[in-house]
């Protein structure tokens, strides 16, 4: 089992021993520096690789509808100081191609709490971070033809290492094809056998609209349901601001609210 900090209490004992073993860490790496041979080269796990797939979901894709955005949700803390990456590049079996781009975000020293709605895009009311994001590689664009797009950070070996995945262009296709192009990609099997995968049809635009005040379970279970909860829009043209406000209005509701169930879920355990 996997411990995740769900209490006040809980989470300040996670931080304290989070903190001991980091000075713990550095001791030991100083003396391997000292008395070990050059040639040994071991590489330890991360902050990257203690990510549990699964445990973040994407709640949002719009492709230029009239600008691209993304968002995400963690049900578990993500670490300060750490790089997230999203790359709309097709994973192509055991890494990824480089025809399209990333995006990376470091988080702040603090860190980013469980609950917190991360985006990539300009609407702050709905999401954190949107604006934080720097261009890594090529150039991350969503395709009105629709595209996958990844969530990932390096592990210990400094590989992507992919932790959620949304498809708005139908499912993933098998690993090891010849060429993706720009609108499909496969998948990691880890990620679908931990339900961190989203798959939806071809639209412009999907955004989660179902219940949020849910037990963990039923809360991920609920995003998972793509038929009843997710809602995709296709607008063809950016000067229908009224349709704009709307789909706003909403999204502000479901971030507020998730963050709350999330929360309010916690304290309860
Ligand atoms: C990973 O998490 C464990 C607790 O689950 C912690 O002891 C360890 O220090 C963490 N490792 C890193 C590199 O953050
Ligand atoms: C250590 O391993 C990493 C990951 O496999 C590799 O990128 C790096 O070049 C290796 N370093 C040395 C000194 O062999
Ligand atoms: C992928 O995009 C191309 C144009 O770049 C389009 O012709 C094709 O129909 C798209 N494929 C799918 C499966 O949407
Ligand atoms: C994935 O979702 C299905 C359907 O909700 C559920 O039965 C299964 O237990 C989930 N798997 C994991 C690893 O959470
Ligand atoms: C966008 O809307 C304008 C005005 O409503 C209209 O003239 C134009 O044809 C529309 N463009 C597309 C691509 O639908």
């Amino acid at each position: 089992m996997t411990f995740i900090p769900t209490t006040p209490s809980m989470v300040l004992l996670f931080l304290v021993l989070l903190l001991k073993s980091s000075i713990f860490a550095q001791d030991v790496e100083m003396d391997e520096t000292a008395t070990t041979t050059p040639s040994s080269n071991t590489s330890s796990l991360n902050e990257c690789d203690n990510l549990t797939i699964g445990e973040f979901t994407f709640l949002l894709v719009s492709s230029s509808d009239p600008f691209d955005e993304v968002s995400f949700f963690g049900f578990q803390d993500l670490p300060g100081n750490l790089n997230l990456y999203l790359t709309d590049n097709a994973w192509t079996g055991d890494s990824f191609a480089t025809t399209e781009g990333v995006m990376m975000l470091t988080t702040p020293p603090e860190g980013i709490p469980a609950g917190i709605t991360v985006g990539l895009g300009p609407a702050e009311t709905v999401y954190q971070y949107g604006r934080s994001w720097q261009s890594v590689q090529g150039v991350f664009a969503l395709s009105t033809e629709g595209e996958q797009v990844f969530l990932y950070c390096l592990d210990g070996s400094n590989q992507p290492r992919p932790i959620a995945a949304i498809s708005y262009n139908g499912p993933f296709l098998p690993p090891n094809l010849p060429d993706y192009g720009f609108n499909t990609s496969a998948v990691p099997q880890d990620l679908v056998d931990a339900n961190a995968t989203i798959v939806l049809p071809h639209e412009h635009r999907w955004q989660y609209i179902g219940p949020k005040l849910l037990e963990i379970d039923e809360l991920k279970a609920a995003i998972q349901d793509t038929e009843t909860n997710w809602e995709g829009t296709s607008v063809q043209n950016s000067s229908g601001s009224t349709t704009g406000m709307s789909r706003t209005t909403t999204m502000v509701v479901t971030s507020f609210l998730i963050s709350v169930a999330v929360v309010a879920t916690n304290s309860l355990w």
